[in-house]
């Protein structure tokens, strides 16, 4: 897709701090709407609190964030569930309800947003289909293997339509060959006009593809496109 203009993700001197642990240091960076962006960087450099910070679930001590066209910085902690409708998380430790079917799991975040059960029904399973789970989907998690589990975590983003989505490690416990399939997924709801910020360790993902890379590290370097 065409990137447009708009800006999707605006960070400006941001820091973060756990206790007294320097984990993000005066980051600024900008994603534009439409852009598919790899976040790599050694372990423990800070990429899940970027995409934390993104999501409100970690917050800023000093610097701005702003997402489309909200400045989430000093977003009140009410207003934060509206924020999260529009953005899809893939979290890097799962998050399954295991008491609740494929199916549940996958339609909560709809149930919340107060859809009618029909057209809840529609949306679920399409993006199971699209996730190949439309047959499991009145199975419960744990029965399911671990790519099939990463496929619901990302069913589950992907069924609210997010404008951004943000996937941590999504291709972590996965075979190559899986690994690649999810990858497709992403670059098919990028098609379709979702920003995507995908966090790997894997340089097997990007090489070769010109996406935009960040390099997460205590300098923070934006290491331009992959060749
Ligand atoms: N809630 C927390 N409290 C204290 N320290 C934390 C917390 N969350 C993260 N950290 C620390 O902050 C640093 C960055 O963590 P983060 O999870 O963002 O790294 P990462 O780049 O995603 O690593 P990985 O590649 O292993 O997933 C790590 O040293 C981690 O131990
Ligand atoms: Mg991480």
């Amino acid at each position: 897709m065409e990137s447009s203009d708009k800006k999707m993700v605006q960070f400006s001197e941001v820091s973060k701090f756990y206790g007294k642990k320097h984990v993000l240091s005066n980051l600024t960076l900008t994603v534009t709407q439409g852009e598919f962006v790899f976040i790599t960087g050694p372990s423990g450099a800070g990429k899940s609190t970027l995409l934390k910070l993104i999501y409100c679930s970690e917050r800023t001590d000093s610097g701005k964030i702003i997402i489309a066209d909200w400045d989430i910085t000093k977003l009140r902690q009410k207003i934060i569930p509206r924020l999260r409708r529009n953005i899809g998380m893939v979290f890097q430790n799962f998050r399954l309800f295991f008491n609740k079917t494929v199916f549940e799991n996958v339609a909560l975040a709809l149930r919340f947003g107060g859809m009618h059960p029909h057209k809840i029904r529609g949306y679920v399973n399409e993006v199971l289909d699209k996730v190949k789970l439309l047959h499991t989907a009145t199975a419960y998690p744990q029965y399911l293997s671990g790519g099939e589990q990463q496929r619901i975590v990302i069913a589950r983003a992907m069924v609210i339509k997010p404008m951004l989505l943000l996937a941590d490690e999504p291709t972590g416990n996965l075979d190559p060959e899986s690994a690649k399939g999810i990858v497709d997924l992403f670059r098919d709801m990028n098609s379709k006009g979702t920003t995507i910020l995908f966090a790997t360790h894997s340089p097997d993902l990007y090489r070769g593809s010109g996406d935009r890379v960040l390099f997460v590290s205590e300098k923070y370097v934006d290491r331009d496109y992959a060749g």
